[in-house]
């Protein structure tokens, strides 16, 4: 008998949509369920669709299980959930340097097997990476379709990058130079023209590579380092080398373990829902 596999492209759009939609909001809700303590007080919230659950999630704990919580927003989309959804908000700079968030819940681009990302789709990145940073506890929420083994498989589009908007054409050239094939400004939304521009006043672009090596397939399966070599990286060894680049502010890989202790103030989460 021949090995059937079910193509997501049988499904009609309309109800793709449907599942990618009950996806994200099934993993909202778990991950809510799983990582928002009675007795935490202060937590991070991430931008994008998916995250529209998480805030849905935590709002339908009700006013009392809320009450001593206050919410950290990533960007002017995730300030407005917050307090659409009735729910006290404050913003990152006015959390003492020295203390942390309990918990920050943000979705992503896509998502390898070691829970690196890509995030920036939204044009969040900068903030999202300061939040999740800042945080004991960063938790990834997603739909199925964000899972790759390596990341630049599914997510097509390109690292997202944050630059200063008179460093484009200086980044854009390094990038080539790096092996992305075809980097870009991002434009801006529909009816606006020009480049997007960041919450900060910056720009993105958006750099495709082919898909990034873990540190583990060196180990495992003898390939050479991905340190760009026929425009072959490996995900730290690209992040690290981006993130010099001058006029970069931020980059849409969020990575390693930043040096520190994976349960706290890393760049990967601890979890990922799907
Ligand atoms: C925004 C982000 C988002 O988390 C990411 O783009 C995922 O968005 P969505 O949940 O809409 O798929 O990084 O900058």
């Amino acid at each position: 008998p021949a090995l059937l596999v079910t193509s997501s492209s049988a499904i009609p759009a309309e109800e793709q949509a449907k599942l990618v939609e009950t996806s994200k909001r099934l993993a909202a809700y778990q991950a809510v369920k799983d990582h928002l303590l009675s007795s935490y007080t202060r937590i991070g919230i991430g931008s994008g669709s998916t995250v529209v659950y998480v805030v849905e999630a935590i709002a339908a704990l009700g006013p009392a299980a809320t009450a001593d919580m206050i919410f950290y927003p990533t960007g002017a989309q995730s300030e407005d959930l917050i307090e659409a959804a009735g729910l006290r908000l404050q913003y990152i700079n006015k959390l003492p340097a020295a203390e942390q968030l309990d918990v920050a819940f943000d979705g992503a681009d896509e998502v390898d097997a070691d829970l690196n990302l890509i995030k920036g789709g939204g044009a969040c990145l900068w903030q999202e990476k300061l939040v999740a940073t800042a945080a004991k506890r960063f938790v990834c929420v997603a739909d199925f379709r964000k899972l790759s083994a390596r990341l630049g498989t599914s997510w097509k589009k390109g690292i997202p990058i944050e630059v200063l908007p008179m460093a484009a054409p200086r980044v854009l050239a390094e990038l080539k130079a790096m092996g992305s094939h075809n980097p870009r400004i991002r434009p801006g939304l529909p009816g606006k023209a020009g480049a997007i521009v960041t919450d900060n006043g910056m720009w993105i672009i958006d750099a495709p590579f082919t898909p990034l090596l873990l540190p583990r397939d060196a180990e495992e399966g003898g390939i050479k380092a991905g340190n760009g070599d026929n425009g072959v990286w490996q995900v730290d060894a690209l992040a690290d080398k981006l993130i010099k680049i001058p006029g970069v502010a931020e980059i849409g890989l969020f990575y390693g373990n930043n040096g520190l202790e994976i349960a706290s103030g890393a760049q990967k989460p601890v979890a990922a829902y799907f």
